[in-house]
């Protein structure tokens, strides 16, 4: 009873705490734009003081996060995003995994199914890479979304270069051939071992739509 009691207490004291905070969320203050007799010009944001840089340009562009500086990068890597993408080998593919690992298994999550723990914990779930119109968009179109975002996805202009943005897209690949794949396309070894393996087992009715390796449903995904 007693450990009840205090509990209880300890549940009012915090709730007192954070409604004190909201207090100081909601204060007076100026939007941007809004007027402001406090100032001889009559408004409320101030001029930037002289030999400020905006952080969209100059030498800040490329050092700074989000979108911020991607018309000054997007400027710059116009011409490296025309060329041709590079030859993929191992080393791309290993470079691809480290880029993606970093920049994208957040939201898009380590197998590209687009439950990334940013996503489960609130932000707007990003597709799984394993639909059909995933797998049949162009390697330009997911470097494109890469370069300078999509809907509310940011643009990774600012911290990856282009051969780095082809080396993502190409393991983008790869984790959707290692989802679906047509046997005949596996190496002859690889066919080999697949036969040891047992069948898959079935998917629950609720996950009809998650992939499963070796489906043969083509209304699976
Ligand atoms: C902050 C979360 C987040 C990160 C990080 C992120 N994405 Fe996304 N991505 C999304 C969301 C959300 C969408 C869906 C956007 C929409 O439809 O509005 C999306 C959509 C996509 C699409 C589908 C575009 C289409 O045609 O529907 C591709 C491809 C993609 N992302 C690739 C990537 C790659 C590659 C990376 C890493 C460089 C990455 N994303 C990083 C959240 C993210």
């Amino acid at each position: 009873m007693k450990a009840a009691v205090a509990m209880l207490l300890s549940l009012c004291a915090l709730a007192g705490c954070e409604r004190t905070m909201k207090d100081m969320y909601v204060q007076p203050k100026l939007g941007p734009d809004a007027s402001s007799p406090l100032f001889p010009d009559g408004k409320g944001s101030r001029p930037p003081p002289p030999g400020s840089v905006a952080m969209a340009a100059g030498d800040l562009a490329k050092t700074s996060g989000g979108r911020h500086g991607r018309d000054d990068v997007i400027a710059d890597d116009a011409a490296a995003a025309a060329s041709a993408p590079p030859t993929i080998d191992m080393a791309l593919l290993q470079r691809g995994q480290q880029r993606y690992d970093i920049y994208c298994t957040p939201c898009h999550s380590p197998v590209g199914d687009g439950d990334g723990l940013v996503a489960q914990r609130g932000f707007p779930h990003p597709p799984s890479f394993h639909q059909a119109r995933l797998r049949d968009a162009s390697d330009r179109h997911m470097f494109e979304v890469v370069t300078q975002g999509y809907g509310v996805m940011p643009a990774f202009a600012d911290r990856t270069t282009p051969r780095d943005r082809w080396a993502i897209v190409a393991y983008v690949r790869a984790l959707q051939l290692s989802q679906d794949v047509q046997v005949e396309r596996l190496p002859v070894d690889l066919r080999a071992g697949l036969s040891a393996l047992p069948a898959p087992p079935r998917a629950p009715a609720s996950r009809a739509s998650a992939p499963s390796p070796g489906a043969s449903d083509p209304e699976a995904n």
